[in-house]
């Protein structure tokens, strides 16, 4: 292998350092100290490798390498450095110690592609500050817009533009990020699977067809507030009661029609919050994936079918949706797929198709480039939580081979 273990290793236990919640998984939220360090670290890296380092309007780092024809689409890999709450090492900088590792690789080999390579390091891909996600890659395909930056809050009601100014970033010149259609000639991320397919199959890599498309819904339910105690059953207007049982029926609505699709309500905040008071207000998040549109919108309909129901006939009850995340299904660039099958081949290792049920970067850059997405297996399938884990010698694995078809990518 031309790629090295050791430094796989580090660049893993150097990022996971920069954690608020040490002891409790890890957490590296957007625009905070540790996201600066973290930064800091993958700029140094880069440099070191030989690349010429900038950040974008957004906060995503790129390291670029020129080729012999300065003018040729640019081939792009790279991943995200924000995690979950309380989540693993490995979710996003996985992919992100690929570019890294790609770079140095060449770097030492002498390697001038004809396409310039950037290897690039992303930023509040979960969401986990702002709750919409994939951000730094919907900067960079135009799909961010100024209503967000303005609107979306953390816990704590800053604004994505009020993080990103006391960051050192001015939102006004979010669109500086965006990258033309045709100036990027494929998107490569590795990450690890979060699932247990490939532990189970043994394969050591896979490589993804399909991304699940995805919608992602805040609603907001509104009651009114009363006595725990003195209030009859029959008089109230309960929030929570009309937010649970519509989790039930996005649950519910997932196993009907199949195909794999999955809901989850994995967010939700009760208001006052209180044991002595009617919950007066409740909002929750509806995650809805599927490799089928239709079957995305039937649960949706679902969702909002109930929630009219539950509030219908009762006058102090209401609702209200919003769109936090929406994209479709996406395909991988059968080319790029088949050039990674190749190389997995060629350095001996067995590798295997896979649907993504996790959203991922390149579902986004899709929009303007041929993608390839690679997975390495992730321990008892195991992630967003502290146990999430994947032995190096598999990740490296997985970054030889995007080292190997990046490589041909750029000479072709
Ligand atoms: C990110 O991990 C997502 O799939 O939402
Ligand atoms: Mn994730
Ligand atoms: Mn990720």
């Amino acid at each position: 292998m031309r790629t090295k273990l050791e430094r796989i290793r580090a660049d893993i236990e150097a990022l996971a350092a920069f954690n608020a919640t040490p002891g409790e998984g890890l957490t590296r939220l957007s625009f905070t100290e540790e996201h600066r360090k973290a930064a800091q670290y993958i700029t140094e890296q880069m440099q070191q490798a030989g690349l010429a380092v900038r950040t974008d309007a957004v906060g995503t780092i790129i390291g670029r390498m020129e080729g012999t024809d300065p003018a040729a689409p640019v081939v792009m890999c790279g991943s995200h450095f924000d995690s979950v709450k309380n989540g693993g090492n490995f979710d996003g900088p996985a992919g992100v110690i690929t570019g890294l590792e790609t770079a140095r690789v060449l770097h030492e080999n002498g390697v001038v592609p004809k396409h310039p390579i950037e290897f690039i390091a992303m930023i509040e891909e979960e969401g986990a500050r702002f709750g919409a996600g994939l951000f730094g890659s919907r900067a960079m395909t135009g799909r961010l817009g100024e209503q967000e930056l303005a609107t979306f809050t953390d816990p704590d009601g800053i604004t994505t533009g009020q993080a990103m100014r006391a960051f050192g970033l001015d939102p006004a010149h979010y669109a500086d990020a965006v990258r033309k259609k045709g100036e990027i000639k494929n998107f490569i991320e590795l990450h690890i699977e979060q699932g247990p397919i490939l532990e189970n199959s043994g394969d050591a890599v896979g490589i993804v067809e399909t991304v699940v498309g995805i919608k992602e819904v805040e609603v907001t339910v509104t009651g009114r507030p009363d006595h725990a105690g003195t209030t009859p059953m029959d008089m109230r207007a309960d929030a929570f009661l009309v937010a649970a049982k519509t989790a039930i029926a996005a649950n519910e609505a997932a196993v009907a029609v199949g195909e794999g699709t999955v809901a989850t309500v994995g967010k939700l905040e009760v208001r006052p919050g209180s044991f002595n008071i009617v919950p007066g207000k409740v909002v929750f998040y509806v995650d809805i994936r599927s490799k089928s549109t239709d079957c995305i919108e039937a649960v949706l309909a679902a969702v909002t079918a109930k929630l009219n129901e539950l509030t219908a006939g009762n006058g102090a009850l209401s609702y209200a949706l919003r769109m936090m995340v929406e994209t479709k299904p996406v395909q991988a660039d059968p080319h790029v797929c088949d050039l990674l099958a190749e190389s997995a081949e060629k350095l001996g290792l067995t590798s295997r198709r896979m649907l993504s049920g996790a959203g991922h970067d390149a579902m986004i850059m899709a929009d303007i480039t041929n993608i390839g997405l690679v997975f390495v297996p992730s321990r008892g399938g195991r992630s967003h939580c502290p146990e999430e884990w994947t032995d190096y010698d598999l990740l490296q694995n997985g970054i030889e081979t995007v080292c190997e078809t990046v490589q041909r990518l750029a000479c072709e």
